[in-house]
């Protein structure tokens, strides 16, 4: 365990009754011989409430373990640490795979869904700098017609899976302490879109102190230690402290459809994915997708010393991110789309295991801090590194895992940017391709393909739904299917 107090919650109050005063002597003393006496700088002008604050935070700490963490990601991000070779890749039909494996793997999966053996889970902690959206990604307008959120969409393929397979399907919503209230909120506020809120399951990942390239704890005010959320991979632990996973075997729940709240075009519930995964008796799965080129911003599935695993885009040398094969395609082609697949009992495994599977990877960032004065400072280059754990690194910890190739097209445009690729513009744009296709494929007529439309995913979520109610013209979806006002049918 890394942070005395797990830190899960962020909740420091349960320090408050240490009494701290009477070994404070000892705890300067602890960070002193950890080169961290400086988090006491601003001590003598602190107030009794700051006090408190900074020394419960500070008790709270474990420093051997925080120092570990952060020698070992410098051992990590060493070039050729790792052997890696290209892994075993479960193929789409069109690209050589068995078509008809993968018709029984759909049933394998349509049975587990049909038992209520599948909950969801939504990674949700990150802050989306990159975005640069005040608030929860999940909060994000992405319509594309109404100002519906990532949060609503979702809960709208939830809705579509509960009807088509006639069970509750739980849904599991890790938060970090940027993103909780807000996202709370939300639901609230839409009455959970529908779903019972009873099926609806908040828990918030950790938070972890940052380092200072000289390996200092950051000061963001004069009584606080900058923390920031602990990674994805925070959310193997998190469902174990947070009691979510007890919640998930009580409901029978075997395996958990685990995605990134950034991507609308990512399925839920894929049976054909659940299928193979089962069917090869996997502990934990990935679905990749050719990457587009050498350079896009995507982890790519591995055999990393002999065991299939992630890594991640920031991570991979040069020699392994240009490598070609005779073909001329990338050997490391497959890239991690982050719809992982695990089973409830292997979370629980890789979770008790977390210090050796789920190690911290370290980034440079720029991280807000004080001066001298104790007066906030906003660095324009990064001043620090932040740690994260990613749930990708656990498949190498499981005995068996099953990869799956997907089509970009279908299921990946993540919303990564305020602009640009990977943007709201482009996944709005993907995502409006996807409705038109299943219209096509349904026999759907009288289509104008340059009109913007949004489908209500609890209604219809491809075009199996649209031949089910046998939808012969966009009018006869009624709400379910809006065209942009002002442009024909
Ligand atoms: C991530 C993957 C990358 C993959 C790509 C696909 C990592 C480290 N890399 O890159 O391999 O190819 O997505 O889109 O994840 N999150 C939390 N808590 C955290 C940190 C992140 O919940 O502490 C959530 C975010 O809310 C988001 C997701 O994890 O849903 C991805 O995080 P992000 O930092 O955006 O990862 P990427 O760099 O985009």
């Amino acid at each position: 365990m890394l942070l005395a107090a797990s830190a899960l919650h962020a909740d420091y109050s349960t320090q408050s009754g240490h009494g701290y005063s009477a070994s404070l002597g000892e705890l300067r003393e602890r960070f002193a011989s950890f080169g961290q006496e400086h988090v006491f700088r601003f001590w003598d002008v602190l107030g009794s409430a700051g006090r408190a604050r900074l020394a419960a935070q500070a008790a709270a700490l474990d420093l051997g373990a925080l120092a570990a963490a952060d020698r070992a990601t410098r051992e990590l991000a060493a070039p050729g640490a790792r052997c890696l070779e290209p892994a075993p890749i479960q193929r789409l039909p069109e690209h050589g795979g068995d078509a008809k494996l993968a018709a029984a793997a759909r049933e394998c999966g349509e049975e587990m869904l049909a038992a209520g053996r599948v909950a969801a889970l939504v990674v949700a902690g990150g802050q989306g700098t990159r975005l640069g959206f005040e608030g929860p990604k999940g909060a994000f307008p992405l319509g594309p017609l109404t100002d519906r959120t990532l949060f609503e969409q979702q809960a709208q393929k939830i809705q579509g899976l509960r009807h088509r397979y006639g069970r509750p399907m739980p849904w599991y919503i890790m938060t970090s302490a940027a993103t909780d209230t807000q996202t709370r909120a939300l639901f609230h506020s839409h009455a959970f879109f529908g779903l019972p809120e009873g099926d609806v399951y908040f828990f918030q990942q950790g938070m972890i102190p940052a380092f200072d390239f000289e390996g200092r704890l950051i000061l963001d005010q004069p009584d606080h230690i900058f923390e920031s959320p602990n990674g994805h991979g925070g959310s193997l632990t998190g469902l174990v402290a947070s009691g979510a996973l007890d919640d998930m075997e009580r409901r029978g729940v075997s395996s958990i459809y685990y995605y990134q709240v950034d991507n609308p075009l990512g399925r839920i519930g894929d049976p054909v994915y659940l299928g193979f995964h089962a069917a090869a008796g996997a502990d934990m799965s990935c679905k990749v997708i050719a990457k587009l080129d050498p350079l896009e911003k995507m982890g790519v599935v591995a055999r990393i010393d002999g065991r299939i695993g992630v890594v991640e885009y920031t991570e991979l040398d040069d020699e392994h991110r240009y490598a070609r094969g005779s073909d001329g395609e990338l050997v490391y082609w497959a890239g991690n789309i982050a719809i992982h697949v695990i089973e409830a009992a292997f979370a629980r495994r890789a979770a008790a295991n977390a210090d050796r599977i789920l190690p911290y990877h370290a980034s440079a960032k720029k991280i807000p801090t004080i001066d001298d004065n104790g007066h906030p400072v906003a660095p324009s280059e990064p001043n620090g590194r932040k740690l994260e754990r990613f749930v990708f690194d656990a498949l190498t910890g499981a005995r068996w895992v099953t990869v799956l190739e997907t089509r970009r097209d279908e299921e990946y445009s993540p919303i990564k940017n305020a602009s640009g690729a990977d943007s709201p513009q482009t996944a709005r744009r993907d995502l409006m391709a996807v409705y038109r296709r299943w219209l096509s494929d349904a026999g759907v007529e009288g289509l104008d393909v340059t009109a913007p439309i949004e489908v209500n995913h609890a209604v219809f979520d491809g075009p199996d739904d649209l031949r089910a109610r046998r939808i012969r013209r966009v009018a006869e979806a009624g709400d379910a299917i809006r065209i942009a006002p002002g442009v024909a049918e």
